[in-house]
């Protein structure tokens, strides 16, 4: 069964989101096995966005992703790290189809609601980074 890592970041937790995001991937059918509400430190959103050091909007996005709270998650099913990325839509809220969690609660680039594993290896260290094994439940 494979897992992933998926954020609901400061934005959507200030706009009490939180709720109908976990929803949306209950309803799917996904299992949710880890989730926490936590503030991120400047060290763990370093290490968190390392690829994007250098990059233009990396100062706004680092920013931003401390400027409150996130739930942190860890989610299970077949295919979930795709079907997730599908629900949560573009990157940029002007280019996610309606239906998706950016297109139906996102309007801007820095403010998009969510964030989601992209492959198999960054699902395992985003996972990591964010959870130890204690915090895990074994659903049946
Ligand atoms: S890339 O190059 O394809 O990996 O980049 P992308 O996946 O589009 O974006 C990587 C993360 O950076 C965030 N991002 C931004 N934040 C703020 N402002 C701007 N302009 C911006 N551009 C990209 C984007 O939301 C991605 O973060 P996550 O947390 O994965 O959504």
């Amino acid at each position: 069964m494979e897992r992933t890592f998926l954020m609901v970041k400061p934005d959507a937790v200030r706009r009490g989101l939180i709720g109908s995001i976990i929803a949306r991937f209950e309803a799917k059918g996904f299992k949710m096995v880890a989730g926490k509400l936590m503030q991120i430190s400047d060290e763990l959103v370093k290490k968190h966005y390392y690829e994007h050091e250098g990059r233009p909007y990396y100062q706004d996005l680092t920013t931003f992703m401390t400027s409150g709270p996130v739930f942190a998650m860890v989610w299970e099913g077949e295919d979930v790290i795709k079907l997730s990325r599908f629900m949560m839509g573009s990157t940029d809220p002007e280019k996610a189809a309606p239906g998706t969690i950016r297109g139906d609660y996102a309007t801007r680039m820095n403010r998009n609601v969510i964030h989601g594993s992209d492959s198999p290896e960054n699902a395992e260290r985003e996972i990591h980074l964010f959870f130890d094994e204690r915090e895990f439940v074994i659903n049946k």
